[in-house]
Formats: C-alpha cells, structure tokens, sequence
C-alpha cells in the first residue's frame, strides 16, 4: 500500500499566496526593476546607530548577558514601558493609566496581527476590513478559516456610514455574533497610502463598541507607517477614543521606521486579551528575540530612533516626489490614469480605466514583465467578500529603488499601461 501524505487544511489554505508570486517573480528575474517590494530604503539603514546600541550594550557585560539569555514572553519591560509612554505621548493621553502589562513585544507586527487573528477568530468567524486593505493580513485570515470582508473606503480611510451599513446587515441576518475585528491601518495605509481622518476616529470606535453586542468587535489599529509622515501633522491613534481600553489593539513596529531586520513589533492590547495572546505566543516562540530589543532600548535611550526617522522623513518625501513627477511626465496625458498623492508612506496608488484588469491573467502584467517592470496588482489588496473586489489598481512602491530607478520603472511602467490601454480598444 502507497503511503499518501496531505498537507493540513492550514496549509493548504496558506498555499498560493499572492507574496509567494510575486517573490517568485522577483528572485527568478533579478533584472526586473522592481515598484512591487515594500521593502525599506537600502542606503538609509541605520548601520552607525545599530553600531552605537551594540557598543552601548556590550559596554555593560551583565545587560549583554542577560540580552543573550532567552527574555520575557512579553517582552523586555524596559522597552515595553518606553513603547508604552511613546504612544501615550503621541497619543495626547499620557494622563492615562494603562499598564505595562498590556503591552507585548512580537518578532515584528506580522507577528502580532497572526496572534491576533490566532487569538480572536474561529473557522468562520469575520473581520471587516477598510478596502482596499494590507494583503498579508488577508492570507493570514484565510489561514484560519476565517473571511475578511471588505468595507468601502476612500481618500479619508474607511466609511463610517459603510461601517454601520455592514454591521447593521450583519445583525439582521443573525450573523453579527461571528464579527470579531475590524482591521484598520489609520495612517498611510498600504496599499493607498490613506489615512483615517481626524472626524472618522471617534465614529469608527464608536461603531465597533455599538455592535458589540453578543461578543466584542475589537478594532485592530495597525501604525506601521505612522512615522513615515511627509507633511501636516501626526494624529492621535484610534486608541485615544477607546476611553474604557476594552476595544482597540494597536499594533506598532520598528521595521518602517528604523529597520526591518531587526524585527522588532508590538501591540497595545485590551486587558482580557493579553494572556490568550501570550498563551498562543508561548507555543510559537515564548519571546521576541531578546538581543534586538535590548539594542531597541539603548537606540530610544540615546534620541538614535527620532534622528533616524527625521533623515527617512527627507529620502522618502524626495523619492515620492520623483516618482509622483515621473507619473505625470509619462502618464499624465492618459484619460482615465490617476494616482494618489500621499503625504506619507510608502506607496503611491494608481487607478486605471475600469475594464482594465492588473491582474496576472489581464493585459498589462505580462507587457510590464516582458519590459521589465514588477508592480502589486491591485486586486491582491482587496478581501474576497464585501465590496466589489476592485481589478484596475496598482502598488506602485517608492521606498526602495534609487531616484534613477524609480523613473526608469515608472517609464517602463508607463509604456506597458500604454501598450495595455491600446490593446484594450
Ligand atoms: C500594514 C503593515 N502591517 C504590518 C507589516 C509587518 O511589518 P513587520 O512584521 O516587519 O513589523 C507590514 C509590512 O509591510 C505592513 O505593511
């Protein structure tokens, strides 16, 4: 008899993820001038200040001991109460009393929101979503067995109205119970780049405690592009209107705004939830590597993460221009070719003619490839269920490649939209 072996439903659903794909792509044909990675600025990582947290630490040889030994499955206290008052500050709330407790420390904010979705969801269970919305997240849902469904959104994040809408439809076909989350990325969103306005928070928060009603709906704020802001002024997260903390989780990582490889993350969580998160945690890896957080410590201690984000603060606003210049040049005759011109982050979000689809099996995919160019198909970004899956979008990232690179890109890009648009008549 032949010995058959089947991969688990988990695993199966965890296959044929859009990132599988896309990687294939780029590290198959290393040519391709790549707009797709959301990866950080290569020249601007922080070698001098991970230099000056080492010496720090190794400086003291019984913190560098203690940073080698396994940590708290929480996390290094001292830098979950750092975390901690950074956010109350930017917050405006640093009257408030939350415990250090609730904070966690995650091998990088994925890391949390699969916890997260670990923690909140059974197989069937629903998280609504602002569509479009950050794609991994969508492939760590699906792994559960649970459905994202999407929200409309626009330039202001996602629609209160929309919210209601949903939840209220969701109540009355007896469905509202299986709602656990909301997932929201309040500032310059990925993939649009948008941020929830100052007049959304509050309703989005209230909406969630509203339909609350046989279990929590509990809002997930991701801010891992808070800091990347070009212009106008940082807002109060969504967790400044959670007046009772039982609601909103905010997670929150270094990777955008110091380093991704050092991969340190965090959430901000309510109360009931924290010792559940940290029982699954405990089965994954019972701690964040312990040596990255203690070198995070000694760089927020010596002001090294502030100045870092103000030098990414002046590379990225630089490049966005570029390539928001290199859009126009090309593009900007096209009827029908928009983008979004974001103040912060790390991508720019371009709509094309409805019936053009950017997908792998539509025109302009295999034109780009074939010139030499990668980009995120929109629809990758958009849940399954909910609003109409949207086909005619695509990331277009700004953050990694050098200026020349990013206009030669555009360019390509430019002539393969062109080719599809022509194609398409
Ligand atoms: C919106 C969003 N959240 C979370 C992450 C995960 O980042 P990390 O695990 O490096 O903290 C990313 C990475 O691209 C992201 O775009």
């Amino acid at each position: 008899m032949q010995n058959t072996w089947t991969p688990s439903q988990r695993a199966v659903r965890a296959a044929g993820q859009p990132i599988s794909e896309l990687m294939t792509q780029a590290l198959g044909r290393p040519e391709l001038i790549s707009l797709a990675a959301g990866f950080v600025d290569q020249s601007t990582l922080p070698a001098v200040e991970i230099h000056a947290g080492i010496d720090a630490l190794l400086e003291d040889s019984r913190q560098t001991k203690h940073a080698l030994q396994y940590g708290p499955p929480a996390g290094d206290p001292t830098l979950r109460e750092m975390i901690l008052a950074r956010q109350l500050a930017s917050d405006g709330i640093a009257g408030r009393a939350i415990e250090i407790d609730r904070v966690i420390i995650t091998a990088g904010s994925n890391q949390l929101l699969y916890l997260l979705a670990d923690t909140l969801l059974d197989p069937g269970d629903i998280v609504l979503c602002a569509a479009p919305t950050y794609f991994v997240f969508l492939s760590i849902v699906k792994n559960i067995g649970a459905e994202a469904v999407g929200v409309a959104s626009d330039e202001n994040g996602i629609i209160p109205e929309s919210l209601d809408e949903t939840l209220r439809a969701f109540k009355e076909a007896g469905a509202l119970p299986r709602v656990k989350a909301i997932y929201l990325m309040s500032y310059f969103d990925n993939p649009a780049s948008r941020t929830i306005s100052a007049d959304r928070r509050p309703k989005i928060v209230q909406l969630a405690k509203h339909w609350s009603m046989k279990s929590p709906i509990r809002v997930i704020d991701d801010t891992a592009y808070r800091e990347l802001r070009y212009a106008g002024d940082d807002m109060p997260s969504l967790a400044l209107h959670d007046e009772d903390d039982n609601t909103v989780i905010v997670a929150g990582t270094f990777s955008k705004s110091f380093s991704p490889g050092i991969r340190v993350g965090w959430g901000v969580l309510p109360k009931k939830l924290v010792n559940p998160v940290l029982d699954q945690k405990g089965n994954m890896d019972f701690g964040a590597p312990n040596f990255s957080q203690h070198i995070m410590v000694e760089i927020l201690k010596q002001g090294l993460h502030e100045q870092h984000v103000n030098k990414l603060r002046s590379t990225y606003s630089m490049k966005l221009s570029v390539m928001l210049d290199a859009l126009q040049h090309h593009l900007g005759d096209v009827p029908g070719v928009q983008w979004s011109s974001p103040s912060g982050g790390l991508y720019v979000w371009l709509r094309l003619p409805e019936d053009l689809d950017t997908g792998p099996d539509g025109p302009v995919w295999p034109i780009a490839l074939k010139e030499g160019v990668l980009y995120v198909p929109g629809e990758y970004s958009f849940p399954e269920q909910g609003i109409r899956r949207e086909e005619n979008w695509m990331r277009l990232s700004f953050g990694v490649l050098e200026p020349e690179l990013l206009s030669k890109g555009v360019e390509l890009l430019a002539k393969s939209i062109r080719r599809g648009l022509e194609g398409s008549l």
